[in-house]
């Protein structure tokens, strides 16, 4: 359990009221006293060590702060710690590990989707988000799921290919029965003339 208070604060102040949550983090359920005034991208960074959560803005325009919040994306600098409690929380920590990588991270690297990184982990979330609900996106359905997300170096072209990229990737990798079934539901019985 880890006591948790804003990273300015040298002290914690005894008197500050904390509330007791229990919230799934990559996997692993974290049980911490938080601040109710606690942001979860605050949580994430201080809280739990895990830097890989950016704030970039802390006004919900940026989008560095992406995270899966019960697999869904949200700006974790908008959400309050309190209210992931009871939750799942992911982190571009949990994305892959270091021997074997996200196909969305490899696509990245593949494609050259990176140029400072600060808004990368936010990218790769809201990418692997839209990729676990679409596997197969268009150009144009990739650029609206990360309309949410900026970056300020890349111009963007090699960020879509990087999710393209990655979306090919696992579709080549789906076992030959599963990509049988889907293009048998794909074909469309053409109705007989009497
Ligand atoms: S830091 Fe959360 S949207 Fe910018
Ligand atoms: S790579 Fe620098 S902000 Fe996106």
């Amino acid at each position: 359990m880890t006591s948790l208070f804003e990273e300015i604060t040298p002290a914690p102040a005894t008197d500050v009221p904390v509330r007791r949550v229990t919230i799934t983090v990559n996997g692993q359920p974290r049980t911490l006293d938080v601040e109710p005034r606690l942001l979860l991208a605050h949580l994430l960074r201080q809280g739990l060590g895990l830097t890989g959560t950016h704030t970039g803005c802390d006004t919900t325009n940026c989008g560095a702060c992406t995270v899966l919040y019960d697999g869904a994306p949200i700006k974790s600098c908008t959400m309050l710690a309190v209210q992931a409690d009871g939750h799942e929380v992911q982190t571009v920590e949990g994305l892959g590990t270091a021997s074997e990588l996200d196909p969305v991270q490899e696509g990245f690297t593949h494609e050259h989707g990176l140029q400072c990184g600060f808004c990368t982990p936010g990218m790769m979330m809201a990418s692997r988000a839209l990729l676990n609900a679409n596997p197969d996106p268009t150009e144009e359905e990739v650029r609206f799921a990360l309309s949410g997300n900026l970056c300020r170096c890349t111009g963007y072209q090699n960020i879509v290919k990087a999710v393209l990229w990655a979306a090919q990737r696992e579709r080549d990798a789906q076992p030959p029965e599963e990509a049988g079934a889907e293009a048998a539901t794909d074909d469309v019985p053409v109705e007989q003339e009497a």
